[in-house]
């Protein structure tokens, strides 16, 4: 699958810009602040219908404009199709494929699938727990639609949950509202948790084999689903823990409160330890790169289909070995990379296919 061209109107500092890519790798270049990493929210967006960084449509739209516009013709499996999203302000964006509205935003899920990879992920193994769950949604939005539909009525009934939570001393009544809700939660929260349980023990498969080869074979890498409940004991967890929703004002058991592990051996060290705690920063750094390769072979593997990979300013992060090892993972996966400068591609042997120089919310003919 690959992304041909993106088309922008009056999205963050881009008034207009139609870019054609290649099916290749693509280097946006250009100075900080000039909208390199805007270019690669824009495909994210139009992939996924949500912005990488979690922004809202109103923040997205150029300062001063009403609506924003972002076009896409994407290429699968030899036909061609385009994909048009209308930000507005006040309101959901409408999407269009090929000129028909979609009735739902997560019918566009799944279409085309997108891998981005931003420095921040190389400390996911070293942040908290909201990262790591953030990083599984992402990943399983783009794969499961029916999970994004769950996650989405989950995060709303929680937000719901602790409103209600909070109003609890002044009306008591409203116990009856939390019965209402404890079931729906169960419902979409059980689809939740069954659902994490494949993704990372799928993940565990995949990741192991390229953190072995990523670390010269000196590690292997496991990864391990913490939930917070499971599916089974969720109902009776959730009834025993009301009074004290109730006293803190917000709901205490669920997937909301998930996490993974992350856990190595080496030679030396057969016992399984928890890197998030006991790694040393070169050792979750490397693990985070392992964890962002796989989600490529999560795609290539459920999808049948190479993804889309965007990195932004990550090549600098890595020394040359990481750099190396994941340019060749590239292979013809078409790559969309932002960097401030063309120095840090010199001394790779790797093909460009090519260049564009990012000034102040424009790409100028060269
Ligand atoms: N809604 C918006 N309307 C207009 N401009 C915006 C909007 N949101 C952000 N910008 C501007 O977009 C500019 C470029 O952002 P972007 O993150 O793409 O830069 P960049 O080229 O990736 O820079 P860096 O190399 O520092 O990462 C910022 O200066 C910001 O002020
Ligand atoms: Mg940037």
């Amino acid at each position: 699958m690959i992304i041909k061209s993106l088309e922008l109107a009056d999205f963050r500092n881009y008034e207009n810009l139609k870019i054609e890519f290649s099916s290749g790798t693509n280097i946006l270049y250009g100075d900080n602040a000039q909208g390199k990493t805007n270019i690669l929210e824009a495909i994210y967006l139009a992939a996924t219908t949500k912005s990488h960084k979690g922004s809202k449509d109103k923040e997205i739209i150029s300062f001063g404009k009403e609506e924003g516009h972002i076009r896409t013709i994407i290429e699968r499996d030899g036909a061609e199709y385009r994909v048009d999203m209308h930000l507005r302000k006040s309101k959901s964006k409408g999407i269009a494929i090929d000129g028909q509205k979609i009735r739902k935003a997560s019918d566009l899920v799944g279409r085309c699938n997108v891998v981005f990879f931003s420095p921040e992920d190389l400390s996911i193994i070293k942040d908290g727990p909201a990262e790591r769950r953030r990083f599984m949604d992402m990943e399983l939005c783009q794969l499961d639609q029916i999970y994004l539909e769950n996650l989405a009525k989950y995060n709303k009934l929680i937000t719901e949950r602790n409103k209600v939570l909070k109003d609890m001393f002044e009306h008591p009544e409203n116990s009856v509202l939390l019965d209402v809700q404890d079931k729906q939660l169960l419902e979409y929260g059980s689809v939740i948790i069954r659902s994490r349980e494949k993704f990372i023990r799928d993940l565990c498969d995949i990741v192991d084999p390229i953190h072995h080869k990523l670390t010269g074979g000196r590690e292997k890498l496991k990864i391990y689903y913490e939930p917070n409940i499971t599916a089974a004991e969720f109902e009776s967890k959730l009834r025993n823990s009301r009074q004290k929703d109730i006293y803190l004002k917000q709901t205490t058991v669920g997937p909301h409160k998930d996490d993974f592990s992350f856990n190595v051996t080496t030679e030396n060290m057969p016992e399984e330890i928890d890197i998030r705690k006991y790694g040393s920063q070169g050792q979750q750094r490397t693990a985070s790169l392992s964890l962002k390769l796989s989600e490529i072979e999560i795609v290539k593997k459920s999808k049948k289909e190479n993804p889309v990979l965007l990195l932004d300013d990550v090549l600098s992060e890595l020394d040359s070995n990481r750099q190396n090892y994941l340019l060749n993972t590239i292979g013809d996966i078409q790559t969309i990379i932002t960097c401030t400068g063309l120095d840090e591609f010199v001394n790779n042997r790797f093909e460009i296919n090519k260049v564009f120089r990012v000034v102040n919310g424009s790409i100028p003919e060269e």
